[in-house]
């Protein structure tokens, strides 16, 4: 008992000793210039030049994720293919890069054509601080071309994303992040300064969806974080008149899109429980001439394993990044077969649907493939492929696969006439 308190109160010290913010000298930079990062290089040097580093194209030492240009999901996953059939996403999907591209890599996304404004929403803080404070979610309806134009390259992605350009301090300009947070009773305003340092990543690095009747940007957190949580918020109604992404051509199934759940999936996790937030890892504190600044390097934080997670972890870099590969080996395999079950399920429904089943007999296997679907994506869009929840992402691998299995088993029971009505056990998406 004696040396886990032990333990544990050093523990405490450690995350403790690790918080307090560090000292700087603010500077007033000129009111047209705020939105950019050049006008922030001469008054914060150390932060500038490591923010710099995000142009940097290195691979992750593990082999997953990584920051090099044209990864592609589809290549490495033909599955994908299959599964994003009819939908854009099929058509280009990279990996995620470093912040300084957000820009450049939204302007040249094969996606883009026929967006709306709202996809700037996680591009930088433009979105709020000249469309929102202007005439509020008006932007998110006008085509992105229209919404994106007065951008110059230097105002995308910017110190302001994530600082107020008055005091420095941490600030979440999303109003969306802001909105879905009040729907399950969180208020932003009172958050403690250690969970700015998870929301600040949150506001963009979460699933998302827009509204049908003014397209503001969304998320479904008012059941709760997890994968089961937001499926239902999905299914119950919450939406707001949102029903899915698109409507499959092989399976008929109106599908969801999941997007990048790193906020919700870290949220449930053993760090969070801790109070170690995404800024502990991506963004440690370090030391140049003595002076102390938190990196802006946000990046694999295996590429500085010492800084990230040696200031509390007492095993080497060595067996910690072996176990961070562990845990992406397993992910990864298992997510492999929930993909390629699910895409499975697509073509088997249209078989079912060529024979004859009609689509009321194939509603509940075009309900199953949507809930397949939705669990391998909320696994296959996140983003530390299995690390930040090892856990919680193998619950959601094994939800899809159960789910693929159901549909091709329903959708087969229908052509061999063992199903001949098929009640709709959960009301679907009207
Ligand atoms: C993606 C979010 C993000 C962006 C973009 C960002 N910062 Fe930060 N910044 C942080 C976080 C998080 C901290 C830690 C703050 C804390 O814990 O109080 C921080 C801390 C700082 C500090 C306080 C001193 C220190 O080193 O801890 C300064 C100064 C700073 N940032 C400057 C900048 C500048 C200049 C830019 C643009 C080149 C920038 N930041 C862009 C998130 C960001
Ligand atoms: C304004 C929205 C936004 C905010 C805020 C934000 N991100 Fe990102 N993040 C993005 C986008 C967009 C990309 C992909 C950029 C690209 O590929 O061009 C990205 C990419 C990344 C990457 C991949 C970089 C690599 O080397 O592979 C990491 C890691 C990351 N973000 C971590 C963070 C952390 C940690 C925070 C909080 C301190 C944060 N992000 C805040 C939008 C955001
Ligand atoms: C305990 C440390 C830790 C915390 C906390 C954490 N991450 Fe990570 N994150 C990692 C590790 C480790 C990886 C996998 C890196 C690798 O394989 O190279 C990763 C991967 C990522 C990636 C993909 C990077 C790439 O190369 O493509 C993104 C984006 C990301 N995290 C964002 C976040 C966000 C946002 C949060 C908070 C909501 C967060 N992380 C919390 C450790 C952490
Ligand atoms: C601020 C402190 C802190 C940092 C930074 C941190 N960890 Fe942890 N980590 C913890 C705590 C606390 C636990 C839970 C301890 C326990 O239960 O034994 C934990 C648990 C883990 C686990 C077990 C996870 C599980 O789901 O059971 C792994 C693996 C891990 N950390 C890896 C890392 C890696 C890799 C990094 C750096 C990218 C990192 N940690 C950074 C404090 C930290």
């Amino acid at each position: 008992m004696g040396v886990a308190f032990f333990v544990f109160v050093v523990a405490v010290i450690r995350i403790g000793i690790a918080k307090p913010a560090t000292k700087f000298e603010l500077a007033h930079i000129p009111d047209d210039q705020r939105l950019t990062r050049m006008a922030y290089a001469e008054a914060y040097p150390l932060q500038f030049e490591s923010f710099k580093m995000n142009m940097r194209g290195d691979p992750s030492p593990t082999g997953f994720g990584g920051a090099q240009f044209g990864n592609s999901h589809l290549t490495e996953q033909p599955e994908q293919l299959e599964l994003f059939k009819g939908y854009k996403f099929s058509i280009q999907y990279d990996d995620d890069r470093g912040h300084w591209y957000a820009g450049q890599d939204i302007l040249e996304s094969k996606r883009r054509p026929g967006q709306k404004g709202s996809c700037i929403t996680c591009k930088g803080s433009y979105m709020y601080d000249v469309y929102f404070k202007e005439s509020g979610w008006d932007y998110a309806s006008k085509p992105f071309d229209e919404i994106a134009a007065p951008i110059k390259d230097d105002e995308w992605f910017g110190c302001s994303t994530c600082h107020d350009p008055d005091t420095m301090q941490l600030r979440i300009y999303n109003q969306g992040f802001i909105e879905s947070m009040a729907e399950k009773g969180i208020d932003i305003s009172k958050a403690s300064h250690n969970e700015m340092r998870a929301y600040v990543c949150g506001q963009c690095h979460t699933e998302y969806f827009f509204t049908a009747e003014d397209g503001r940007v969304h998320m479904p957190y008012a059941n709760g974080f997890d994968a089961e949580s937001e499926w239902s918020y999905y299914q119950d109604g919450h939406a707001k008149g949102f029903t899915g992404d698109w409507t499959h051509p092989d399976s008929n199934a109106r599908m969801l899109k999941a997007q990048h759940p790193d906020f919700e999936c870290w949220q449930l996790s053993v760090h969070a429980d801790a109070g170690v937030t995404c800024v502990d890892c991506h963004m440690p504190y370090m030391r140049e001439d003595g002076q102390k600044y938190t990196s802006h390097w946000m990046t694999s934080p295996l590429k500085t394993t010492e800084q990230s997670c040696l200031k509390c972890h007492d095993e080497s870099a060595e067996v910690l990044t072996a176990r961070v590969q562990t845990i992406h080996d397993n992910t990864f395999k298992l997510q492999r077969i929930a993909g390629e079950t699910t895409a499975r399920a697509h073509t088997t429904i249209q078989a079912a649907a060529a024979a004859g089943a009609t689509d009321e007999q194939l509603a509940q296997a075009r309900l199953l493939v949507r809930e397949a679907q939705w669990y391998w994506d909320w696994v296959a869009a996140e983003n530390g492929m299995g690390f930040h929840n090892p856990d919680r992402i193998m619950r959601t691998l094994g939800l899809s696969i159960d789910c693929a299995h159901q549909a091709i088993e329903n959708a087969n029971a229908v052509v061999r006439g063992s199903i001949t009505t098929n009640p709709v056990l959960q009301a679907p998406q009207s």
